[in-house]
């Protein structure tokens, strides 16, 4: 088959149709396609695209000026000029003394202004003590319109006409009625043309059939195939390498996806995943876990306190009796405690969660070693948004209590995690009130230079442990995942995980085949 030929083969039908209409008349407008085909207009302008993608044809894209009067316009052009009515009635009165001028001639004041104004730039009358008196000029003008009040009337007639079609001193006209503002609309308007390229020429004197509209099939239905007539079908070829349309398909979000995959790890490791609350007790968001009730996080500038409910209910009466007397003098642990008297009203506060780690107590309480637990959740402070703090933002917790467990165990575990979320991290020693001993993980940043903090991490302290009635150590840590998911995305500002951009979340590829389980 030669190039030609094919190429006509795979033509579809509206292009065909539209082909055949330029070898008939190649200054057809799409409009009058549309028309005598029948189709709509965006079936031509698609079919044209289509064409001109093959370079068959080319499309031309014109635009020109369209004016038209406004309300404002219309009504000058009705009334006639402010000037121009003044002079109409100078023209037998040859004077008015400016006080009668508004009610002799039937103007407002504005109107008045706009005739003063204008009957002096066009000279055609002058004001001398107080009376407006016709000029020479004036009297000339009476009975030849301007330049300015023909355009007005000529377009006033119409529904608007192209700048290309006003003569020069139509144009001068409007350039004249332009000084007055707000009488004049423009449009601008786009009209396409067609041109055969060589190709649609050689197509034309190759000759081609457009062939019946109704035969040509794209797709092969079961009907066809059923009663046979897929053997009279006339198939168009496809072209397997035509672009597509980008399609965005949902997907989940970014932060979503990797709290699914830090999920799957915990999983995958063998620990257990448990649920917190948002809203919890300051109980077991602090007390629990040996921060004294004068703790500066407990704060009202770092911890949002919930006025209603105001107050959580507390658990056992023997855990709180053991936390209380833990803070108070150390109870059952040989530590001598904070020594304060401890308020269980203060432990009854509600607070929305400043981090997970109640929930790690709060298991603790409720379980018996040998435990792993892990457990994703928003926490709550109340931090200055910026580019690495927000007021809220997730965290995953994590628990192991066993006999034996120690802080060998603890930084193994972390080390195994990040190293399956793909990062290698360093351990710095830290401090908890509510372990020993205690660290930090931190990441290098190449770009940044810098090491940046990812979370904390120890073994309980006895003060924590005991009041539970746990006998056995257990190690704790809690993980910023907004931080690892900048990180990941590579991106600079932690906002954006919040910002619905709708750009970066359809370019940012989440390949890693982690399914999306379930909400939090
Ligand atoms: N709760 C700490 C925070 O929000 C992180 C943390 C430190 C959790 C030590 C722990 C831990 O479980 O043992 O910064």
């Amino acid at each position: 088959m030669t190039d030609i030929s094919k190429i006509i083969e795979e033509l579809p039908f509206y292009e065909k149709l539209l082909l055949k209409d330029l070898e008939e008349n190649e200054n057809i407008s799409p409009e009058e396609v549309a028309k005598k085909d029948n189709i709509n207009i965006k079936s031509v302008m698609s079919a044209a695209g289509s064409l001109a993608a093959k370079d068959i044809i080319t499309v031309n894209k014109n635009t020109e000026e369209k004016v038209k009067l406004s309300k404002a316009g219309k009504e000058f052009a009705e009334k006639g000029l402010p000037e121009r009515r003044v002079l109409n009635v100078l023209a037998y009165e040859k004077e008015i003394p400016m006080k009668d001028l508004a009610k002799k001639c039937g103007l407002d004041k504005k109107e008045s202004v706009i005739a003063l104004g204008w009957l002096n730039r066009k000279g055609w009358a002058k004001i001398d003590k107080g009376t407006l008196k016709i000029t020479d000029k004036g009297e000339e003008a009476v009975d030849n319109y301007g330049e300015d009040e023909k355009i007005l009337k000529k377009l006033f007639s119409s529904q608007g006409i192209l700048k290309s079609e006003l003569t020069e001193d139509e144009l001068k006209g409007l350039n004249t009625i332009n000084k007055r503002k707000n009488l004049i609309k423009n449009k601008k308007i786009t009209s396409h043309s067609f041109k055969l390229n060589q190709i649609g020429k050689n197509i034309i004197k190759h000759g081609f059939e457009i062939g019946d509209r109704k035969e040509e099939a794209t797709q092969l239905t079961h009907e066809d195939l059923k009663n046979g007539t897929w053997k009279n079908l006339h198939y168009r070829p496809y072209d397997i390498n035509a672009e597509t349309p980008k399609t965005f398909p949902g997907k989940a979000h970014p932060l979503r996806k990797i709290i699914e995959e830090i999920r799957e790890i915990f999983l995958d490791m063998g620990f257990t995943e448990s649920n917190g609350t948002t809203l919890d007790s300051a109980f077991w968001n602090f007390d629990s876990l040996f921060q004294p009730q004068d703790h500066a996080a407990r704060e009202m500038q770092d911890t949002f306190y919930v006025k209603n409910p105001s107050e959580c209910k507390l658990p056992d009466e023997e855990i709180v009796k053991n936390v209380a007397k833990t803070h108070e003098d150390g109870g059952n642990t040989k530590s001598t405690g904070w020594g304060y008297d401890w308020d269980v009203d203060v432990a009854k506060q509600s607070v929305l969660r400043t981090h997970t780690t109640g929930i790690s107590t709060k298991y603790l309480a409720s379980h018996e070693p040998p435990l792993k637990m892990f457990s994703v959740g928003r926490v709550f402070r109340r931090e200055t948004i910026n580019y690495k703090h927000l007021p809220e933002f997730h965290q995953v917790e994590g628990l192991v209590a066993a006999e034996g467990i120690s802080f060998q165990h603890l930084l193994g575990i972390l080390k195994e995690f990040y190293k399956k979320l793909g990062f290698e991290v360093r351990f710095r020693p830290a401090y908890f009130p509510y372990t020993y001993m205690s660290c930090e993980c931190e990441i290098y940043l190449e770009e940044r230079h810098d090491w940046i903090e990812l979370g904390g991490a120890g073994m309980f302290r006895p003060e924590v442990l005991e009041p539970l009635g746990i006998k056995v150590p257990a190690l704790a840590f809690g993980i910023g995942i907004e931080r690892l998911a900048m990180i990941r995305y590579d991106i600079s500002d932690i906002r954006m995980l919040y910002k619905s951009d709708i750009k970066w979340l359809r370019d940012i590829p989440l390949d890693n085949g982690v399914k999306l389980k379930f909400d939090y």
